[in-house]
């Protein structure tokens, strides 16, 4: 390789550098113009070494970008990009282990994502990380929690004090004579950071050097096609969440027009059939009497159908919207009254919303399928303007406590209530009508359910 041509491009698209020979050092001028030949000598070839290490760092900087741009290319997924990224890190930096510790969204935990080892990338997905004997939980928190210097490349020794002890003990047991740390940066916003790590014998200032600047390369690159593909990732999976919304309103609408209509109007035929046959014989009028049952029934749970296909909340709606849209598609497959009392009430956010108003649906549907009630009512109201309290009753016939595991909707509503830390109670008896009451507040409580007798 001559003097030029400090990194090469290896036939299978990696990177070879040549380590410069020191790290970059101005020269100064004074020297420069010196009159005295040694000195002049000597800073010449100063200057012609910081200007071949210049050269040799900006073709660097070039292969790297050309070996991201290949990758992406080449590479099916985002993973295997990051695979061959921390690859070429171990194989052209001399190193043992490359690993990548990302931030999850809301920034509160990092960890381990991959690691190159040797010759071979362990992956966290299916729990490839688990025969790693790193102690990388403990790095994680050190990364999350170390906040001085990292929007920098860090170095650490071997027995490094700012270490966690179970990653200084891993070192002194395991050979590593030290790692360098450099943060995936986005703007201001670190995503996660890159590690590499080496055994045997410490690299000299040299080629440390040369580590730092290649680490710091690749970890730009690998932040930019962290960022572009979960932007691509998000707005897939929003484009998904609108194609699923999309088909469920469809075969809402499907169900209500054809389904739902159709048992409507044929209830309807039955029963003006009833009132003009006179009086027909009795197995004909209890023919008559269960197709109308059947008829009803299936008209009723057709539209339950098209209740829970449509979003509960729909983007943007208020709760008490929701609440009263889901109380209004019920008053209509019920001749029993339904009361709504709805408060103004707070924004919780849209998960928790969609949470509260299932519970509701479910309660309220529970009501009229099962209570045979006079009444039955949904009322709303905000606990501290910043909670809420939810009460779907009826004065119906009630159950027994060994009925309620019957079907899915106690579970569910169980489930939702855990999902969004409110607590969930239920009061009911035999013949005592039926109360199911839920109580959210942003600082939840452990969720408790109970079902009183
Ligand atoms: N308001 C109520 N009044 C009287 N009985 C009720 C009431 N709510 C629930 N039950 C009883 O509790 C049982 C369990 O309710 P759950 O909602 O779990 O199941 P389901 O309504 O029967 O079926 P699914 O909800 O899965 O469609 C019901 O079958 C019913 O016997
Ligand atoms: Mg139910």
């Amino acid at each position: 390789m001559d003097d030029a041509s400090a990194v090469e491009l290896l036939d299978n698209g990696t990177v070879e550098p040549e380590t410069p020979s020191c790290g970059p050092k101005d020269v100064p001028p004074q020297e420069l113009s010196s009159n005295d030949p040694d000195v002049l000598r000597a800073a010449l070839v100063r200057e012609h070494d910081a200007y071949r290490r210049a050269e040799c760092l900006a073709k660097m900087q070039t292969e790297v970008v050309q070996l991201a741009l290949d990758l992406l290319v080449r590479e099916p997924d985002i993973e295997s990009f990051f695979g061959g990224l921390t690859r070429t890190m171990v194989e052209e930096s001399d190193s043992h282990v490359c690993g990548v510790w990302l931030m999850d969204d809301d920034e509160k935990r990092c960890d381990l994502w991959m690691a190159y080892v040797a010759d071979r990338l362990y992956l966290r997905r299916h729990g490839g990380l688990d025969g790693l004997a790193f102690p990388h939980e403990s790095l994680g928190k050190h990364l999350l929690g170390y906040a001085p210097g990292w929007t920098e490349t860090i170095e650490y020794e071997c027995d490094d004090a700012r270490l966690p002890d179970a990653v200084r003990e891993f070192h002194r047991e395991g050979g590593i004579h030290g790692m360098v740390i450099a943060p995936l940066l986005l703007g201001t916003r670190t995503l996660g950071w890159i590690k590499l790590s080496s055994r045997g014998i410490p690299p000299c200032k040299d080629a440390q050097w040369w580590r730092i600047e290649l680490i710091e390369a690749i970890a730009r690159q690998a932040a930019l096609a962290l960022h572009h593909n979960r932007l691509v990732e998000r707005s897939r999976l929003e484009e998904r969440r609108k194609a699923i919304l999309e088909e469920r309103n469809r075969l809402a609408r499907d169900i209500h027009d054809n389904l739902a209509q159709g048992f409507g109007a044929i209830l309807m035929q039955l029963q003006a059939a009833q009132r003009e046959i006179g009086t027909p014989s009795l197995p004909f009028a209890q023919k008559l009497e269960t197709a109308v049952d059947l008829a009803r029934t299936h008209m009723i749970e057709a539209r339950r159908s098209v209740g829970t296909l449509r979003p509960n909340v729909g983007d943007g709606e208020e709760i008490s919207t929701s609440l009263k849209r889901i109380a209004d598609l019920a008053q209509l497959t019920t001749s029993v009254p339904i009361d709504i009392n709805l408060e103004a009430l707070p924004r919780v956010g849209d998960s928790v919303e969609r949470e509260i108003v299932g519970i509701a649906q479910e309660a309220l549907t529970n009501a009229v399928r099962h209570a045979r009630a006079r009444r039955i009512s949904v009322r709303a109201s905000t606990v501290r303007s910043i909670g809420l309290r939810l009460s779907v009753a009826d004065d119906g016939r009630g159950f027994a406590r060994d009925r309620s595991s019957a079907g899915f909707g106690m579970t569910s509503m169980q489930e939702r209530a855990e999902r969004i830390g409110a607590s969930l109670t239920i009061v009911t008896a035999p013949r005592g009508g039926t109360e199911v009451v839920l109580a959210w507040e942003p600082s939840s409580l452990p969720t408790q359910v109970h079902v009183a007798g």
